[in-house]
């Protein structure tokens, strides 16, 4: 199979030397890369700026922006048969770049910002072939919000992750997800590693594709 991944976060530039970004570690999309070979798969791992190390055995591709995610993700989506989405993208990017390193002035400074591009929505409207997986990262109303995602940007499955418990989610060694699937389908798994996750993930996207799922 080939499995794309993206994981991280993206980094938005202010100036030559500042930018807005998140907290997201890259840990759970390099563990999903990690097993995904480990089992044998033709992986592409594509990172926004992270401290990890690079996974053997996979094609890694790094980016900085959600502009220049978005370009590789097309790049190497078309003969993908899982895409799993794990990269924290940022939502909104400054409207300018400033050239150099701004200067900071006793006055207010009001940063203006613009929407990214939705890479996971934009591969949801697309005729594809492949099996679709997006990580939504809530703190209030979970499930509630996973679903509305799941369906909104067209996805086969959803994993949803509440990011307001402290030592979970974002920038932490464990989480606990629960996935659900276009069909209705639900599991939960419960506060684990990362790639022990990564493991329980990929099985369960597999097991669909037998399904007839895609
Ligand atoms: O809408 P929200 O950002 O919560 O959706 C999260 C999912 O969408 C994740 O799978 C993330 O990788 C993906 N995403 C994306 N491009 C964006 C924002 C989110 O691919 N600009």
């Amino acid at each position: 199979m080939r499995v794309l991944v993206t994981a991280g976060p993206t980094r938005e530039r202010i100036d030559t030397v500042r930018y807005i970004s998140n907290r997201s570690s890259g840990r759970m999309g390099y563990a999903l890369a990690s097993v995904a070979a480990g089992w044998g798969h033709d992986v592409t791992l594509i990172s926004g700026s992270v401290s990890l190390e690079a996974v053997p055995g996979t094609r890694m591709i790094y980016v900085e922006t959600a502009a220049e995610m978005l370009g590789e993700v097309l790049g190497a989506v078309t003969d993908a048969d899982v895409v799993v989405m794990c990269a924290a993208v940022s939502d909104y990017r400054p409207v300018t770049e400033f050239p150099g390193k701004l200067k900071k002035t006793d006055r207010r400074l009001i940063l203006e910002l613009e929407r990214t591009e939705d890479i996971l929505g934009r591969l949801g409207r697309h005729e594809r072939r492949y099996s679709l997986v997006g990580f939504a990262a809530e703190t209030e109303n979970v499930l509630d919000n996973a679903r509305a995602k799941l369906k909104s940007k067209n996805l086969d499955w959803i994993v949803a992750n509440n990011v307001g418990i402290p030592g979970r989610g974002f920038d932490s060694e464990e989480n606990a997800v629960t996935m659900i699937s276009r069909k209705g389908e639900m599991h939960e798994f419960g506060l684990q590693s990362k790639s022990s996750l990564a493991v329980k993930i990929l099985s369960t996207v597999f097991a669909g594709l037998g399904d007839g799922d895609r």
